[in-house]
């Protein structure tokens, strides 16, 4: 490589970049459904303890290959494994990294593009007419999403925004936005919390999500935890290996991860709490649903006073989160060409985020009614969105899960305990007992709790 590495500018530049890999739309579109969904209480606290067990360790992992090599996963993997068991096979889990990366956000982003329509929607006013009543904005999201038109159109806004910030590096682009972008996203949450405080339905969204009742688990709820304490994590791909790439090794990677996976923890909480008080303010029949962030929330925050500016103010933190989160999918793959093809890092993010793009067109179209798109189904999954259920299935219950498989053997079994020790105490100094509870933890708990993933998934379970 002609140039040096880049490098964040310091500990803050790779925990504020981190946290918005990590924070996005996992946080604030997903756990609040699957929360509701699974009633709860003792489904939050299955999670949290997914986040510690295997979330934390497997992130610390993600982040020593990456500073370790100082290249994309799948240059990590190559110059790591060498003269290892395995060899250079273990280069397959960094492609892995690499097409799961393509795939995911080639529909995160249209995902994403939705919260641009609310954002419009909001500020415009027209969104206060709609929320009146359930009825009205189901029948408008359900028009908008059928409109293949409008789903390309905002799919390419995101992906545009994207590409323009990989494109000017890690420093001036990925650095920059995250600075810019987090705390405004603190600022927001935080005047919604306070607002959510003073709602009459604060005092049951808290004792819904602390009070746990057992007998509300099932099986599928904990492997549904342990899935999404994942994707909220951003791992198993290599985003945040990437990451760690960029870090200083006068930085410190253990008190990074807690920070990054408290962070994170944190505004999932504090999404649900807003969201939740705002429902049972109501009684709001909720539809139990995927789709509540764009069909229920509104009509509850226009009943609310000053509701279409709260509205426009939560898509506009909906869609900094998400931003932050495609960034970070896009620099796995640009930093694969950059290392591995020896491209530009211009090339390389205009490239890659073209492709993706023409490929997200696809999911995009498949929302959007096209039949061939919307019906196809090769593995033959009841009920599913066509091409961009198909990915998301694949993506979501596959990928990810067996990509941090991988990166926990690798990392517990295949480095040597005094490298991974060396690479934890590097800019932080002595470990002492909590480096054994780390190794223990992805040497046994978090391949244990990730093959209970991939077995249940084998076996059919519904736990996505
Ligand atoms: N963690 C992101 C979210 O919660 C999604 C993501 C997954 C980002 C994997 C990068 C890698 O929305």
């Amino acid at each position: 490589m002609a140039t040096p590495r880049a490098q964040w500018s310091g500990r803050l530049g790779f925990v504020l970049a981190a946290a918005g890999s990590a924070i996005g739309l996992g946080n604030l579109w997903k756990f609040p459904y699957i929360t509701l969904e699974n009633q709860g209480g003792a489904f939050v606290l299955v999670y949290l303890a997914a986040i510690a067990v295997v979330g934390a360790p497997i992130m610390a992992a993600e982040i020593i290959l990456g500073r370790r090599s100082r290249r994309n996963p799948v240059g990590a993997f190559g110059l790591l494994s060498e003269g290892k068991p395995g060899g250079r096979a273990w280069k397959g889990v960094g492609y892995l990294g690499v097409v799961a990366g393509f795939v995911i956000l080639s529909y995160y982003s249209m995902i994403a593009g939705w919260t641009i329509r609310y954002i419009l929607l909001a500020f415009s006013g027209s969104l206060g007419e709609l929320a009146h009543s359930p009825e009205s904005l189901e029948a408008f999201f359900g028009s908008f999403l059928a409109n293949p038109g409008a789903q390309v159109l905002f799919h390419t806004l995101f992906m545009g925004a994207t590409v323009a910030v990989v494109f000017f590096g890690v420093g001036r682009g990925i650095e920059r936005a995250a600075k810019l972008l987090m705390p405004i996203l603190f600022v927001i949450l935080m005047i919604l919390a306070v607002y959510s405080i003073t709602t009459p339905g604060f005092g049951r969204a808290l004792s819904f999500l602390f009070r746990p009742n057992f007998a509300d688990l099932s099986a599928s709820s904990v492997l549904e935890a342990l899935g999404h304490s994942f994707f909220t994590l951003s791992l198993g791909l290599g985003s945040m290996l990437t990451y760690g790439s960029y870090m200083r090794r006068r930085d410190s990677i253990p008190r990074s991860t807690l920070t990054i996976c408290a962070l994170d923890t944190l505004i999932a909480i504090m999404a649900c709490l807003i969201m939740f008080s705002i429902i049972f303010s109501f009684d709001f029949e909720v539809s139990k649903s995927s789709t509540i962030l764009f069909t229920t929330i509104p009509v509850i925050f226009f009943k609310l006073p000053g509701g279409a500016v709260i509205c426009g103010l939560f898509y506009l933190l909906v869609s900094f989160a998400a931003l932050s989160s495609t960034i970070s999918i896009l620099e796995v793959v640009a930093s694969f060409a950059i290392d591995e093809l020896g491209w530009h890092r211009r090339r390389a993010a205009v490239t890659t985020g073209v492709a993706i793009w023409l490929f997200g067109i696809l999911s995009a179209l498949s929302v959007g009614g096209v039949q061939t798109l919307s019906s196809f189904n090769p593995i033959g999954r009841p009920s599913t969105l066509g091409v961009f259920g198909t990915l998301d299935y694949l993506a979501s219950n596959w990928f990810l899960p067996v990509g941090g498989l991988f990166i926990a053997l690798f990392t517990g079994w295949i480095l040597t305990r005094e490298e991974t020790r060396d690479e934890l105490e590097e800019g932080n100094g002595r470990l002492g007992w909590s480096f054994g509870i780390w190794r223990f933890m992805l040497r046994f708990a978090a391949p244990a709790a990730v093959g209970a993933i991939i077995v249940s998934v084998l076996l059919g379970a519904e736990y996505q």
